[in-house]
């Protein structure tokens, strides 16, 4: 695997820099007797991340200049300007609270669409939100072929979950009939990621972009036709979670409620949009010119494919095609591979208020990942909708530290 599982790497990444906020972290990495629950104090990360960070982040701007230029001769056809809206959606930072993280901060071409900082992968593995110091629980997925995934259902007869976004399939696409689009609809919401506090708050944001008028051309004039509150801009600078005692704090009328939630949904469906496009998923690989008996394997790509689909029975789940079916390299279900916790991440230390008050991990360095299950039962999520279907809860157990196989497509591409 690409990434190391426990990163040694973790210690001398943050001793030299005595970044509080992974101190627990730290001392459970380096065998120490864990501390529980050391308060985030940290502010900023270390200048090499930082100087990481600051690359991606223009070359996100880069991309976003570049496809603002094209927009404007977007074609008439809806469905290609559907595209390319959700390709400006996909790089743009103001959907985040602090305008600083655009979907693509942790999803860059040149890594196969997951993140591209190349000291977070190598070290902390998950990915800062817009608000610095939060780190989310897991690792970003690739975005790339996600559309393709069915919408989460159980399969009876094989006594399985196939389906759904996220390592936990809780995208499970039931809402919008499109687990990718429902998946779009957690980060800019998720505390430790995009941070907005409300929904309408991303729609308010994208009404003074200047690809409005493509989006009200594609979805319809009424996207933006939203009473807006005085206090909006107010509320939408406060990064989320909004207060339980108001959760929805952007106050707006029944019918404009309404409409921003059908804006959003439009927003997501437009990513994912994007997702699907040849452009992100191009089935173009030598692979599947060697399927179109367009090239040939060398021969020791043979033979790692013989292994992959012999003796490795990695095919078994890295699904590499049959009759009707694409090669996606996952079958879309999940599996325990009795892979440890990886205490080098952040998020264990995020057992205590930060600046804004927000626990993201009340656990601590008791939490513990339990994948699929954990969605079943709806426990540790961050982001995204609950367990919609009852029926599904009595399976919980069973599917406890199970996480989706994920496509094998792009995965050992690098930046440099
Ligand atoms: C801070 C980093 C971060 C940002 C920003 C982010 N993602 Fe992700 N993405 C992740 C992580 C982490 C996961 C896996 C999360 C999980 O399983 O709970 C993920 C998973 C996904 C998946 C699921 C892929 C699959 O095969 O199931 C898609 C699709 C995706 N992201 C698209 C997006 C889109 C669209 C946006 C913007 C609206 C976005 N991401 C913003 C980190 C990020
Ligand atoms: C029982 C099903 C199963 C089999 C068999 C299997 N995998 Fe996986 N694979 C998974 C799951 C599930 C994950 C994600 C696990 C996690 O994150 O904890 C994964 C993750 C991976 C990853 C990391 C991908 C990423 O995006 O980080 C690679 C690479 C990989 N597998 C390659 C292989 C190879 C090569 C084989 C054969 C030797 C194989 N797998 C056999 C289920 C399987």
């Amino acid at each position: 695997m690409r990434i190391p599982r426990t990163s040694a790497r973790a210690i001398s990444f943050f001793g030299p820099f005595g970044i509080t906020v992974l101190g627990g972290v730290l001392g459970a990495a380096s065998g120490q007797a864990p501390q529980t629950n050391t308060p985030p104090a940290a502010t900023s990360l270390p200048a090499s991340v930082q100087q990481e960070i600051s690359k991606v982040e223009s070359e996100i701007d880069r991309i976003e200049a570049q496809t603002l230029a094209r927009s404007r001769h977007a074609p008439p056809d809806p469905a290609p300007r559907m595209v390319l809206l959700g390709k400006l959606l996909m790089y743009d930072k103001h959907l985040s609270v602090n305008r600083n993280e655009a979907c693509a901060f942790c999803h860059m071409p040149e890594t196969g669409f997951t993140g591209a900082i190349s000291e977070l992968n190598a070290t902390t593995v998950a990915y800062p939100g817009s608000v610095r110091w939060r780190f989310s629980q897991r690792k970003p997925q690739s975005h790339a072929y996600a559309p393709f995934a069915p919408a989460l259902h159980y399969n009876v007869g094989q006594g399985d979950f196939v389906g759904g976004n996220f390592w936990d399939m809780r995208a499970t696409g039931l809402r919008l009939d499109n687990p990718a689009a429902e998946q779009a609809q957690a980060p800019p919401l998720n505390p430790v990621e995009m941070g907005l506090p409300d929904a309408a708050c991303a729609v308010y944001r994208l009404s003074a972009r200047p690809y409005r008028w493509l989006f009200e051309a594609v979805w319809g004039k009424q996207a933006f036709a939203i009473n807006w509150p005085a206090d909006v801009e107010t509320i939408c600078d406060t990064p989320a979670p909004a207060a339980s005692s108001d959760p929805l704090p952007v106050h707006l009328s029944e019918v404009d409620r309404g409409t921003a939630q059908r804006t959003f949904d439009a927003m997501a469906l437009s990513m994912a949009g994007y997702e699907r496009s040849p452009e992100v998923s191009p089935f173009s690989s030598k692979f599947d010119a060697v399927m179109g008996h367009a090239a040939k394997f060398t021969p020791e790509e043979q033979s790692g494919y013989d292994l992959f689909r012999g003796k490795g029975r990695c095919n078994e789940c890295h699904r590499d095609g049959g009759p009707g079916e694409e090669p996606l390299f996952t079958d879309f279900t999940a599996s325990n591979l009795g892979t440890p916790a990886n205490r080098a991440m952040p998020y264990y230390g995020e057992g205590a208020a930060d600046q804004h008050g927000y626990v993201a991990n009340p656990e601590g360095l008791g939490f513990i990942d339990t994948g699929v299950g954990g969605f079943l039962a709806w426990a540790h999520a961050l982001s995204g909708q609950p367990n919609p279907d009852p029926d599904w809860t009595p399976y919980a157990a069973k599917f406890k530290g199970r996480f989706r196989v994920p496509t094998l497509r792009n995965v050992d591409k690098r930046p440099y």
